[in-house]
């Protein structure tokens, strides 16, 4: 079958067609990300002027996938959309666009859970060192809104850990903006924290903040920011510690819910997965645990359409279309809340 499949949940409004029989074949993956530049314009995530670029872009997008795929609408089997968690407004104009082209062309429509998405692409996709695929991994999700340890039991996908207050790709953000840096600023931080030498540097003793299976954010935010704020350490100093700490946290957890669940495989996803650093550590310690650690490429750890086609073919292979009146969007929606039918 071929899937359209649109993403819209923050910043990323993306448009993919993929071929899914067996195997998943993505045929496109178009996104266009609203950023903001270094310098005066740091404000960051606005919900209307996201929406704005979403609608700004959406019928461009739209064409190149479709072009890219070389297919025509009247190709599409399945179209399916983020309808949660994320923000309203940009939730919103995904699913009106996915419920326009349904109903105008009939085709078939389901709307599917972005933070499962990122699970289900990288249970098709993501590869160990060896090249070979994850069957029933604990997913270390990690992005800008959203930080959770995931791993499925008795036809849920349930949170063993979680940030108790803001994501860690939104924590990466807000210091990077904090320092003059610019949105998104994950990958600033990254740059910087490579120029990092023992020989010309110091670590900052950051607070480390794992409570049971959860994690926290805001309290090292703070820290930081002061630490900037005073001059004491120099930003390259306060990249490198800002990662160290907080992804040795995520790492705690996520060894943690695998010796707890008795599962062998990590798998890392969300925006933040694509961090050197992060990927490094995980590495690490899933081989000293004997266990085996999945990566995808870059384009699926992001916020992208692929993902969200492909958890659309699995849905609509278990449990039929949706109706469109009932496909309301789900800000709020948890990753447990969702009946997992098609495991
Ligand atoms: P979600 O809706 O799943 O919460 P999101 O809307 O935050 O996702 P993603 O594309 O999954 O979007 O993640 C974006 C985050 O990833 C941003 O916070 C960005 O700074 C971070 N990021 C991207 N690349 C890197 C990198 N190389 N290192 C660290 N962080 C990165
Ligand atoms: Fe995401």
């Amino acid at each position: 079958m071929i899937c359209l499949g649109i993403e819209s949940t923050a910043h990323t409004f993306g448009i993919s067609v993929i071929k899914y029989t067996k195997k998943l074949e993505v045929l496109s993956n178009v996104r266009d990300l609203y950023t903001t530049e270094s310098g005066d314009d740091v404000e960051g995530m606005i919900p209307f002027k996201v929406s704005q670029h979403h609608l700004d872009c959406c019928d461009s997008v739209f064409k190149k996938s479709l072009e890219l795929a070389n297919v025509k609408l009247s190709d599409i089997d399945l179209i399916s959309f983020s309808q949660s968690p994320g923000l309203g407004h940009t939730l919103r104009i995904g699913s009106m666009f996915a419920k326009f082209i349904s109903r105008i062309y009939d085709i078939p429509i389901v709307g599917v859970n972005h933070c499962i998405a990122h699970l289900e692409i990288g249970r098709a996709l993501a590869q160990d060192s060896f090249g070979k695929g994850c069957k029933d991994p604990v997913l270390l999700y990690a992005s800008g809104a959203n930080t959770q340890i995931i791993a499925y039991a008795e036809g849920k996908y349930r949170i063993f850990g979680e940030s108790l207050d803001i994501g860690v790709g939104n924590f990466l953000d807000t210091l990077a903006r904090y320092m003059g840096l610019g949105f998104p600023g994950g990958p600033k931080l990254y740059e910087l924290s490579k120029k990092f030498t023992t020989k010309n540097h110091r670590v900052i003793n950051v607070p480390y903040s794992v409570k049971g299976m959860d994690v926290n954010f805001g309290g090292i935010l703070t820290f930081l920011k002061r630490k900037y704020d005073s001059k004491e350490y120099n930003s390259i100093e306060i990249a490198y510690s800002a990662q160290e700490y907080v992804f040795a946290m995520l790492i705690e957890v996520s060894e943690r819910a695998m010796a707890h669940c008795g599962k062998t495989e990590l798998l890392l996803g969300g925006g933040v997965a694509c961090n050197l650093r992060l990927q490094e550590m995980a590495k690490i310690m899933c081989s000293e645990r004997n266990g085996k650690c999945f990566i995808l490429p870059n384009e699926f750890n992001v916020d992208n359409a692929a993902m969200i086609a492909y958890l659309g073919c699995l849905v609509f292979k278990s449990t039929g279309p949706g109706k469109i009146e009932d496909l309301d969007i789900s800000p709020y929606l948890r990753t447990d809340d969702v009946d997992v039918t098609w495991r």
